[in-house]
């Protein structure tokens, strides 16, 4: 059984690229070692994460997310027993209002601004989000495969004709 906590917050500074990057490291890295799997949306002035794991290893890693100065404000939308991970591939994945994956998926369907949607629908939509990610790194792995292939290529050889 797995419990996943969703939340929300404001961003106390900024959340520019490069902190995002800082605190993916880290997390990334606590969050493999716990079993701990979690997906963030920000708009540059509001966080909403989803966080999933263990019971146990899901309390100390909110207490964590909740000490940092980076946000303030953070209120649980929900709290959630489930079978299944929403997020199963991805330690700390992120995805912002700016971004296009969020912003292909996000035009297609016509909704209000995310931070309204209820919450349900809210991860739903990061799940869409995270799939098109997903895909779309796989496509750069194997563009990388084929560039590499076509590298390491031996010249094609004629056959003599007799
Ligand atoms: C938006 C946000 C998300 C976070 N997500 C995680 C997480 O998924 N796992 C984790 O172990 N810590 C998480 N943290 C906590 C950070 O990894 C780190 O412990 C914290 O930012 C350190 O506090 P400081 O920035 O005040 O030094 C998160 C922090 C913030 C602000």
């Amino acid at each position: 059984m797995f419990v996943q906590t969703i939340y929300e917050s404001r961003i106390t500074g900024k959340f520019g690229p490069l902190v995002l990057l800082a605190l993916q490291k880290s997390a990334i890295v606590r969050n493999r070692e716990l079993g701990i799997t979690s997906f963030l949306y920000h708009d540059g002035e509001r966080i909403f994460q989803v966080v999933e794991g263990e019971p146990d290893v899901l309390t100390s890693t909110m207490g964590r997310i909740g000490a940092s100065d980076l946000h303030n404000n953070i209120k649980a939308r929900a709290m959630l027993r489930c079978e299944k991970r929403s997020f199963p591939h991805w330690y700390f994945g992120a995805t912002h209002s700016e971004d296009p994956h969020f912003l292909r998926v996000y035009r297609a369907l016509k909704k209000p601004p995310f931070l309204k949607l209820d919450v349900l629908e809210a991860v739903q939509i990061l799940q869409m989000v995270a799939q098109k990610k997903r895909r779309a790194v796989k496509m750069d792995q194997f563009s990388i495969k084929v560039r590499n292939f076509n590298k390491n290529k031996e010249p094609r050889v004629l056959l003599a004709v007799p």
